[in-house]
């Protein structure tokens, strides 16, 4: 392992979505400020999309726990929807508190929801149930049940907030469900960082992770930059790789030579 070489605390590119080492990019805290918008104002429902491995799922994690503390708010995290509408249903009725007994049949799904959302409507809580990965719904059924979602209200106001969030398709289904479409308030699509953001993600992490010094040259970075795509799934893996040979060659910086030769190998 190379911590003790790098003097780092802990790995500082691990592809997890883990809020502690969230960089707040422009478009990072817009997405955040978005999702927490429709959220508190009871919005109905809100969509956030963008490329593969740019910090949705992150951004779901981190609102999430935002969301925890306070008591506030009660929450469903689907991160798997490959599943029935009954099935999601259930998972939602289970995520949302209900362990035992769990209703089998729709309809009596329905009445649990029902009376649960009403319950925390009436304990001063707000229900939010986010769906990530919703580009891999296929079935229409499932959208439908899950704007149906929306149908439960109190005196106008909406009892759930429903978030998708998911790949560019994601945007493109629901766009072809007009009855969803015009039911999102609030949507945003995260895109790649640039190159500049890069670096300063690239920094980030390093003294996340406990390691104040830079790593990485200029030139370095401005490869990562390039072979990334400005993708942060593939800035890390780029950069763990990295940090790996280097400490193989006991090197003392991460310069644009190491990138290079791991960069080949990846294309390779
Ligand atoms: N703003 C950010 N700050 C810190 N790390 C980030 C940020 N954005 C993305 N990452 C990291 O990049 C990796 C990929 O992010 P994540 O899994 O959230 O992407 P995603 O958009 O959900 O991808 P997919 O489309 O494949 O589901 C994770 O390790 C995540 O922690
Ligand atoms: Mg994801």
């Amino acid at each position: 392992m190379y911590l003790e070489h790098w003097q780092l605390r802990e790995k500082p590119f691990e592809n997890t979505a883990d809020p502690r080492f969230l960089f707040r990019s422009g478009a990072h805290e817009e997405a955040l400020n978005r999702l927490l918008y429709a959220v508190r104002e009871k919005k109905g429902a809100a969509m956030l999309s963008g490329v593969f491995g740019c910090g949705k799922t992150l951004m779901a994690e981190t609102l999430k726990m935002e969301l925890s503390s306070g008591g506030r708010y009660k929450t469903a995290f689907i991160f798997n929807p490959l599943l029935s509408n009954v099935e999601i249903l259930r998972e939602i009725v289970f995520q949302l508190g209900v362990r035992d007994h769990l209703p089998k049949e729709k309809t009596e799904l329905l009445h649990v929801l029902g009376d649960l959302l009403l319950q925390n409507a009436n304990d001063g809580k707000n229900t939010v149930v986010i769906i990530d990965e919703a580009h891999v719904i296929d079935e229409r059924i499932i959208f439908e049940e899950l704007r149906l979602l929306l149908n439960f209200q109190k005196q106008n106001m909406f009892l759930l907030t429903l978030l998708l969030i998911g790949q560019p398709e994601l945007k493109e289904k629901v766009n072809q469900i007009k009855q969803l479409q015009q039911r999102i308030a609030v949507s945003y699509y995260l895109d790649r960082l640039n190159p500049e953001e890069t670096r300063q993600y690239i920094s980030h992490r390093v003294r996340t992770a406990g390691q104040n010094d830079p790593i990485f040259t200029p030139e370095a970075v401005q490869l990562v930059t390039e072979h990334s795509g400005g993708i942060p799934r593939r800035i890390n893996h780029l950069c763990d790789l990295a940090l790996m040979a280097g400490f193989g060659k006991g090197a003392r910086t991460i310069d644009k030579d190491i990138v290079q030769d791991i960069a080949k190998d990846l294309e390779l």
